[in-house]
């Protein structure tokens, strides 16, 4: 389009550009005199912001920037305080007891944080990443314990594991009665479904037998009852909760073969404080004995129904 006929559009009195789109024409306005200015303080703002940090590539890497402005000296400045912040809370977790920890929220929450994330780094490919289990490795999470379930029994089965290579190791062992001829085949028959009678199943015509065989034979270790001796981290038979299985095929076979699972211990390979990390952890996931503390009881309102 040429000068002499500038295209002015009749309603505003205002030139056009040309551009035309099915009849609707562009004006061609000025730009706002703002939007101009907020245009030329950015250009001003990036030539400042060239000069203060890096910015240009050049072949040694990039222009440095006038205050060395650098993203590894950022991430070290960030870890750093991470760090520190850190140490506030280690000094004070380590000075702390179980219960001081306990009562304290902060303290608290950083002992379930810390003790959930060693779990999933440690003792997770035994015991089940929510802690649950397995067969052969007990589930952490019910309040059913085989050497007990306070925070210092925990603390003491973390530390020095079970049947493990540590000095003051827990130790026990359920005894091989078949393959170390302890006891007869239809002993070890009868004693098996009298196990099984503990948890309510059926009685078979070798009660009687299965009965005397467990009282003289196992009791030392299980109780009269069956109900299990933490002494000796022996299971609990009457409480329908397995270490192995529940099934006949299984309790022969641990009557028959013995069992001896090993928990290792950790006190070499963990530090005191995340071993009490981990115990508070555990001590809250599962049924954790005594200790309890009050901040894990149902809030009470007001007139004490806690609704
Ligand atoms: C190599 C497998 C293995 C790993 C890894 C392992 N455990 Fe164990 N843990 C066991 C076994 C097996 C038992 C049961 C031993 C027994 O029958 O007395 C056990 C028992 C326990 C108990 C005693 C439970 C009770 O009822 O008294 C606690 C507590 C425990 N483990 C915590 C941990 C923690 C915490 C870690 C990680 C730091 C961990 N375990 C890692 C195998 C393991
Ligand atoms: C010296 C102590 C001791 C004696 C005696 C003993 N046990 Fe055990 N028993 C244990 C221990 C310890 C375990 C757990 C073993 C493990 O965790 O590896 C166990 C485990 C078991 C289990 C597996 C329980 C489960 O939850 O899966 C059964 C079943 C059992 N014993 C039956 C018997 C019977 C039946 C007798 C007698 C014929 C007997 N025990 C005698 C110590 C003993």
């Amino acid at each position: 389009m040429n000068d002499d006929q500038k295209d002015v559009d009749k309603v505003s009195g205002v030139e056009t550009t040309g551009h035309e789109w099915d009849g609707i024409k562009e004006l061609n306005n000025p730009m706002p005199r703002w939007w101009l200015w907020v245009f030329y303080i950015t250009i001003i703002w990036s030539i400042g912001y060239w000069i203060v940090y890096p910015a240009w590539p050049v072949i040694s890497g990039a222009t440095k920037g006038s205050i060395g402005w650098t993203q590894y000296k950022k991430l070290a400045d960030d870890q750093a305080e991470i760090i520190a912040r850190q140490t506030i809370y280690m000094d004070k977790f380590s000075r702390a007891s179980f219960q001081e920890i306990m009562h304290d929220n902060e303290l608290y929450a950083f002992a379930m944080a810390g003790g959930q994330a060693a779990f999933k780094e440690n003792c997770a490919t035994c015991h089940g990443s929510g802690g649950a289990g397995n067969k052969g490795y007990p589930n952490l999470n019910d309040d059913d314990w085989l050497w007990g379930g306070t925070l210092e029994d925990i603390h003491f089965t973390i530390k020095h594991g079970i049947r493990s290579i540590d000095d003051d190791t827990r130790l026990s062992e359920m005894l091989a009665f078949g393959k170390d001829n302890l006891l007869k085949p239809e002993d070890i028959n009868a004693v098996t479904d009298y196990v099984l009678t503990l948890s309510g199943k059926e009685q078979k015509p070798t009660y009687e037998r299965g009965k005397t065989v467990f009282q003289e034979n196992c009791a030392s270790c299980h109780g009269l009852e069956g109900k299990g001796l933490r002494e000796v981290g022996a299971p609990n038979l009457a409480d329908a909760i397995w270490l192995y299985s529940g099934d006949r095929k299984t309790i022969y076979e641990t009557v028959f073969y013995g069992r001896k699972s090993v928990m290792p211990a950790w006190k070499d390979r963990l530090d005191e404080n995340t071993i009490r990390a981990l115990t508070i952890y555990l001590h809250e996931l599962g049924g954790g004995e005594p200790d309890k503390p009050p901040l894990q009881q149902e809030p009470v309102n007001a007139d004490g129904t806690g609704q």
